[in-house]
């Protein structure tokens, strides 16, 4: 057992299972009380059960390490505060709380519906917010501030097939950067990782991903985000990527290219200026699809 968290009191959601356990039985391991929560569903949501929750505080116990489960979905203002409050009632305080859960319900745009978009959106977006809300509250007021840690994807720049997901994983980045600009000055800090690892969930991706990694490897980079160390750096409002041996920060949106007009606009005017003095900035996610389905349209014609 390490040090890392010597004193911290952290509540991983999603913790019963793949990412979020293995950050919990680390977070456990580098002396952090461990708050464990998991509604314990299949990959698309369904099914609950408090058994899982409850298997990995038996891990971290038996491993000499403290911990509590919590079986609540986050999706839920209730959820969300009962976390907090188990924290505060076992453990006395809150240091991090890092969100994990997650689920899929892939289908195109035009044949996704409301039972296959809301759910998605509630437990990564809203499920964040419902911890971020409840845990900041009270960060705010404690002695050493806080650590708010968020889970997004690479696929917040867009996806074929789960517009619910990526648009849920692009909201945890506006969300944890907003986090991260108003409790600035109550000294919170708030950054979102984006992991790519072998777990159920990203068993389902039908393409093969070239660089991936272990769960335990996200779970060391959450642990350093959660340590003094990371907080005495001022790491605050950065998306991270863990990818097995990778670690890459991502950049900060920002306007990449401006023109301005002398007279007011129109349609007209736009039309002769923005293609060669704005422009666009083109998507990599695209350029990708195109090489894939050049090579696919290549394979298809076996003379070519
Ligand atoms: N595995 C990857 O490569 C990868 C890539 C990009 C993003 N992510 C993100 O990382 C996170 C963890 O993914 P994983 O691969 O470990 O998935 P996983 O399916 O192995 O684990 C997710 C856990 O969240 C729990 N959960 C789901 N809904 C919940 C709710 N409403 N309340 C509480 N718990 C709930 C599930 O029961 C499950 O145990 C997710 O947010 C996922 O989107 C994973």
């Amino acid at each position: 057992m390490g040090n890392f968290l010597a004193g911290k009191v952290v509540a991983v959601t999603g913790a019963g299972r793949g990412i979020g356990r293995a950050v919990a039985i680390a977070a456990a391991a580098e002396g952090a009380r461990v708050v464990v929560n998991d509604y314990g569903v299949s990959v698309d949501g369904g099914e609950p059960s408090s058994e899982v929750a409850e298997s990995v505080v038996k891990e971290i116990e038996a491993a000499g390490g403290q911990a509590v489960a919590v079986a609540d979905d986050i999706s839920t203002m209730a959820g969300g505060q009962r976390i907090v409050d188990t924290a505060l009632a076992r453990y006395g305080r809150i240091d991090g709380v890092v969100c994990v859960a997650g689920i899929l319900r892939e289908r195109m745009l035009f044949n996704m519906s409301e039972e296959e978009w809301d759910p998605v959106v509630a437990t990564h977006l809203k499920g964040t917010f419902t911890v971020f809300r409840a845990a900041s509250a009270v960060m705010r007021k404690q002695d050493g501030g806080g650590t708010l840690i968020g889970f997004t994807s690479g696929n917040h720049q867009g996806s074929v097939a789960q517009a619910n997901y990526s648009a849920a994983k692009g909201g945890i980045i506006s969300l944890v950067r907003s986090a991260a600009l108003g409790l600035h000055k109550y000294g919170v800090t708030a950054n979102a990782v984006a992991p790519v690892a072998r777990t159920r969930m990203s068993a389902n991706v039908p393409m093969e991903l070239k660089e991936i990694g272990e769960p335990e490897d996200v779970a060391a980079l959450v642990v350093y985000l959660l340590s003094d160390r990371a907080r005495k750096e001022r790491i605050t409002g950065q998306v991270y990527t863990v990818a097995g041996p990778k670690i890459a920060v991502w950049a900060q949106p920002r306007e990449l290219r401006a023109g301005y007009a002398e007279g007011p606009w129109t349609p007209e005017r736009i039309a002769d200026f923005l293609p060669g003095t704005v422009g666009t900035d083109p998507m990599p996610m695209l350029a990708q699809l195109e090489e894939m389905a050049a090579a696919a349209a290549a394979k298809a014609r076996p003379n070519a």
